[in-house]
């Protein structure tokens, strides 16, 4: 077998496609597609993201909600960017944003230099392919797919030929090569954590933002989970950006910035 039936392909972009944030954004990006994907505009001095005064809106029946208002940040390449706050605070809406999975009323998206938040959806794809890893919240794994094929899934839609070495060497770095086989419902919730990360990091990614790795996990696997994603910025080089609830984690990472009604609270610190 040379990868997930065409059945389960076309089952896995439709479901990929219903993993957009809340309602919006028709064109789902995977997390990164393509391996070491070409971009002639990359500058490699430039911050990994520089966001600025992004704003987003919402309407609610006749009247519109702010839930992001004048949010301006820049992480270095190779770096690590914490954002924290209490629930409902803007944080998971502001990773979407910053990774291309939505897009800001006001406001500009670069990413090493090149404005991103104004592309079509098409180009917005083609940049995100093995530039952008994402790790959901909730895991979003495929429940038909086995571990194996869910890791395999973005190289197998770019095309890429070994995507099953190297889903499975993923899956092994993460400590899961006894469990390749395994659908997700198989898999305790520490498992299935780790193979949402090999999934985003498989394509060699230059940004990886995870929306509470975390935060599902018992405290020993948490740890690891983290040791894991660290380790892979030092090795790698690839930038992280980190939502968490945990000071531990948030204290970690190179920069910290606290989110609060969706505006940066300046000067708290972690
Ligand atoms: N599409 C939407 N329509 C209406 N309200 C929205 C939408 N998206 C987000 N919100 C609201 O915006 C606020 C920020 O949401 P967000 O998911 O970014 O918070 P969060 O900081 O990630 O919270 P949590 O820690 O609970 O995950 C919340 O009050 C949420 O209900
Ligand atoms: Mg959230």
């Amino acid at each position: 077998m040379n990868g997930p039936s065409a059945d389960l392909r076309s089952a896995g972009r439709l479901a990929l496609t219903r993993i957009a944030p809340r309602d919006r954004t028709p064109n789902m990006p995977l997390p990164a597609a393509t391996i070491d994907g070409p971009s002639a505009s990359r500058d490699s001095s430039a911050p990994a993201i520089e966001a600025q005064a992004l704003t987003r809106v919402v309407s609610l029946g006749d009247r519109s909600l702010t839930i992001l208002e004048d949010v301006s940040l820049t992480v270095a390449a190779g770096s690590t960017q914490a954002i924290v706050g209490a629930s409902g605070s803007g944080k998971t809406t502001l990773l979407g944003l910053l990774a291309g999975l939505d897009r800001p009323d006001r406001g500009t998206v670069r990413w090493f230099g090149e404005t991103v938040s104004s592309l079509s959806e098409d180009e917005l794809a083609r940049r995100r392919q093995g530039a952008v890893g994402f790790v959901f919240q909730s895991f979003q794994l495929l429940p038909a797919l086995t571990a194996l094929e869910n890791v395999m899934l973005p190289l197998d839609l770019a095309g890429v030929r070994d995507a099953r070495e190297r889903a499975a060497a993923w899956l092994e770095r993460v400590g899961l090569s006894a469990r390749l086989e395994h659908l997700p419902k198989q898999l305790s919730g520490g498992e299935q954590q780790r193979v949402a990360i090999a999934r985003a990091f498989v394509s060699n990614p230059r940004i990886v933002f995870a929306d509470e790795p975390t935060g599902n996990l018992d405290t020993d696997t948490g740890a690891e989970i983290v040791e894991l994603m660290f380790r892979l910025n030092r090795e790698q080089g690839t930038t992280l950006v980190l939502v968490t609830h945990d000071p531990d984690l948030a204290g970690r990472c190179a920069a910290v910035i606290r989110l609060a009604r969706g505006r940066i609270v300046v000067g708290a610190g972690a």
